[in-house]
């Protein structure tokens, strides 16, 4: 159901790459909600994924930019503001990838390099967005920014790796880039922390289906999908939560405010 919640926004969505990306689900809902956006992603990704297919769907252009190089941010911010018209009102960080998972090198056995390359992708790349933004003046006034992360920033799971420091980095990102956004150009930046999902992101985690079983188990609600996250994301690109900034926002079914479930008690009670 559409509500016209971003009829005449503009934004930019970064990270869809085939229909299970939260991204994906993001831009067309966006779309859905009249908005006109840019699609982005890493020049790699773009040919191994589907983006065109979701650019035809929606009626955006697409920008490729690798989300750790400035020059590319730089073009990206330039040419979406040209083709959509004007400044933008929306940003979505969609990006995660740690080299280290991906090669099967344990948390206590990282190479750095591998290290530093899955940070500059998955946290860093943030600061450079909003830091292109801010000096552009890209964004318009009560404009609002958001990064997808989860909640191995605050609580151990071992097998997210490198991606628990990269998250926790990330979600400071957002408070202290908040503040001077907030206060110099009235724009919001937020992160939301998400449901694991099964994403080609979420997959690459170790025992991932134990692990979004067990977390479907521990929420009160279920998981959030991914079409629910982008519903949730909406909501923060829209006018009605102008006042929400330098947060990180919890949409996980009440997860992370459970201790324990009866479900999962039951698997241990003989
Ligand atoms: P996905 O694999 O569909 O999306 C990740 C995207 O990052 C891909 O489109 C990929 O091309 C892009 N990317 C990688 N390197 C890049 C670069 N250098 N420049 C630009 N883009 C680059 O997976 P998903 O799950 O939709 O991931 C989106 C975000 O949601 C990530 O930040 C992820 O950590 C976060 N998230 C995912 C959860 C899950 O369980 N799937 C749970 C909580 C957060």
């Amino acid at each position: 159901m559409s509500y016209n919640l971003l009829k005449g926004k503009r934004g930019i969505i970064f990270g869809a790459l085939d229909e299970n990306s939260i991204a994906w689900k993001t831009a067309e809902r966006a779309h859905e909600e009249g908005a006109q956006i840019v699609l982005t992603n890493a020049p790699i990704a773009m040919r191994m994924g589907k983006i065109n297919e979701l650019a035809e769907k929606t009626g955006s252009e697409i920008i490729p930019a690798d989300a750790t190089s400035e020059e590319d941010l730089k073009n990206l911010i330039e040419k979406s503001m040209e083709v959509l018209g004007g400044k933008l009102d929306f940003v979505l960080h969609s990006i995660g990838m740690s080299v280290n998972v991906r090669k099967g090198k344990h948390y206590t056995d990282q190479n750095y390099g591998f290290t530093e390359k899955g940070w500059d992708v998955s946290a860093l790349s943030f600061h450079k967005v909003c830091q292109t933004l801010y000096k552009a003046d890209a964004m318009t006034e009560w404009g609002s920014v958001v990064a997808l992360t989860y909640m191995a920033a605050q609580r151990t799971f071992p097998d997210y790796n490198d991606m628990a420091d990269n998250k926790a980095y990330l979600e400071s990102i957002a408070r202290s880039f908040g503040y001077f956004f907030g206060k110099d150009k009235k724009v919001r930046v937020n992160t939301i922390s998400q449901s694991p999902t099964p994403t080609t992101a979420g997959k690459g985690v170790k025992g991932f289906d134990g692990f979004i079983a067990y977390a479907d188990m521990m929420s009160p609600l279920g998981n959030a999908t991914a079409a629910e996250c982008a519903d949730y994301t909406i909501t923060l690109f829209s006018d009605l939560t102008k006042k929400v900034t330098m947060q990180n926002l919890f949409h996980d079914g009440g997860f992370s405010n459970t201790g324990v479930s009866n479900e999962v008690m039951e698997k241990f009670t003989k």
